[in-house]
């Protein structure tokens, strides 16, 4: 079966074409055209802008795929959650795609997408025995914990009260004049710290840790918050007299050691409280190699399984569109003219 997907809920102009046979998965394309340069002059992706790049982009690249749409058998898209200009530019591709060739088109909510990206590395995932697992979704625009019973089968049982994680770190990133986005500026930085210590998180008070606030960390549910540890950066680099390269990497590993912390102890506690054997990590925050390391070490430590996608289908990418529409197949539709984004989509 060949599935072709688009993605195109923010800044990423994505196409894929995935093939699964018996299990078997091939990524027979996945292409990714990004607009990170023209965001970065910004600051931050403008929507309008977005949304005209987009415009310029799915031809060239569908162009360059010579990938032939008669011979798939389903069209996915993402039709929400994200910035409503950029999802609409890439639903009426999709509706029109499948209108001229008669293919049935598979609505895909972006979230679930990135909770499916571990299935497109880890083939044992397939096994019934994966659930229940907890499926975390840290990105630019989300900070979920789910518990996922089966395929299609979520409970949202924490979440981000105020800032997504990954907007934690394109903020601070401004406030500390980084660039755009923030996440691999900020963690090649912390990385850069001479005090680094991989263990520090396992043990209190590491002194080169400037000790920025946990916000929420020991509350008894499994939601977080990210805008105060946020706005305590913002403090100290205002009151912060003389700047130094270490200085600013100091800053970057003790922000990151903060998320680090609440990231991984909620998680730890949620899979600890609802019993289950793997832990899947997804989006684009879950490139950070200090999370993956800490979750691994407190996972392992309990007798649970870890799943990182990929890195690079840990930011946005129609490859994890394209498995996504394969576990719901069930859903595809041929003529769904009606299908409309949908900016705040839920799972
Ligand atoms: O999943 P994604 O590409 O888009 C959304 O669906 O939001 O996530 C983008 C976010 C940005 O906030 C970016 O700063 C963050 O992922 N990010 C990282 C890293 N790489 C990207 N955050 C922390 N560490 C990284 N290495
Ligand atoms: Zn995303």
């Amino acid at each position: 079966m060949k599935i072709f997907a688009i993605e195109s809920s923010c800044d990423e102009s994505a196409i894929a074409l995935l093939e699964i046979e018996k299990g078997k998965i091939k990524i027979l394309k996945n292409i990714i055209s990004s607009q990170i340069n023209i965001h970065q002059q910004y600051g931050g992706i403008v929507p309008e802008v977005a949304a005209r790049a987009h415009c310029e982009n799915f031809f060239p690249i569908l162009k360059e795929s010579k990938i032939n749409i008669k011979n798939v058998d389903y069209i996915a898209v993402t039709y929400g959650p994200g910035l409503i200009t950029s999802l609409m530019i890439g639903v009426e591709l999709a509706k029109t795609l499948s209108y001229v060739y008669k293919k049935p088109l598979i609505p895909i909510n972006h979230i679930e997408a990135h909770i499916y990206s571990n299935w497109l590395s880890h083939p044992e995932l397939f096994s019934k025995k994966t659930f229940p697992a907890l499926a975390v979704v840290v990105s630019g625009g989300h900070t979920n914990i789910f518990l996922m019973k089966n395929y299609g089968k979520y409970q949202l049982i924490g979440n981000t009260v105020d800032d997504a994680v990954g907007e934690a770190y394109d903020k601070v990133a401004k406030i500390l004049n980084l660039g755009y986005p923030g996440g691999p500026i900020i963690s090649k930085k912390a990385e850069r710290y001479q005090g680094l210590d991989l263990s520090s998180h396992l043990k209190k008070g590491d002194k080169d840790d400037l000790n920025f606030p946990r916000p929420m960390m020991h509350t008894k549910n499994f939601d977080m918050s990210f805008s105060g540890l946020k706005t305590a950066v913002l403090y100290k680099a205002q009151a912060e007299k003389k700047w130094t390269e270490q200085k600013i990497n100091q800053y970057c590993f003790s922000f990151q050691n903060a998320v680090v912390d609440v990231l991984t102890h909620k998680i730890i506690k949620a899979a600890q409280k609802y019993k289950v054997k793997n832990i899947l990590l997804g989006g684009g925050v879950s490139a950070n190699q200090e999370l993956r390391n800490i979750l691994k070490i407190k996972a392992d430590q309990l007798g649970i399984k870890t799943y990182f996608p990929e890195l690079k289908h840990t930011g946005d990418n129609a490859a994890m569109i394209a498995i996504t529409g394969y576990f719901n197949r069930a859903n595809a539709k041929k003529n769904n003219f009606s299908l409309m984004a949908d900016a705040n989509l839920k799972l």
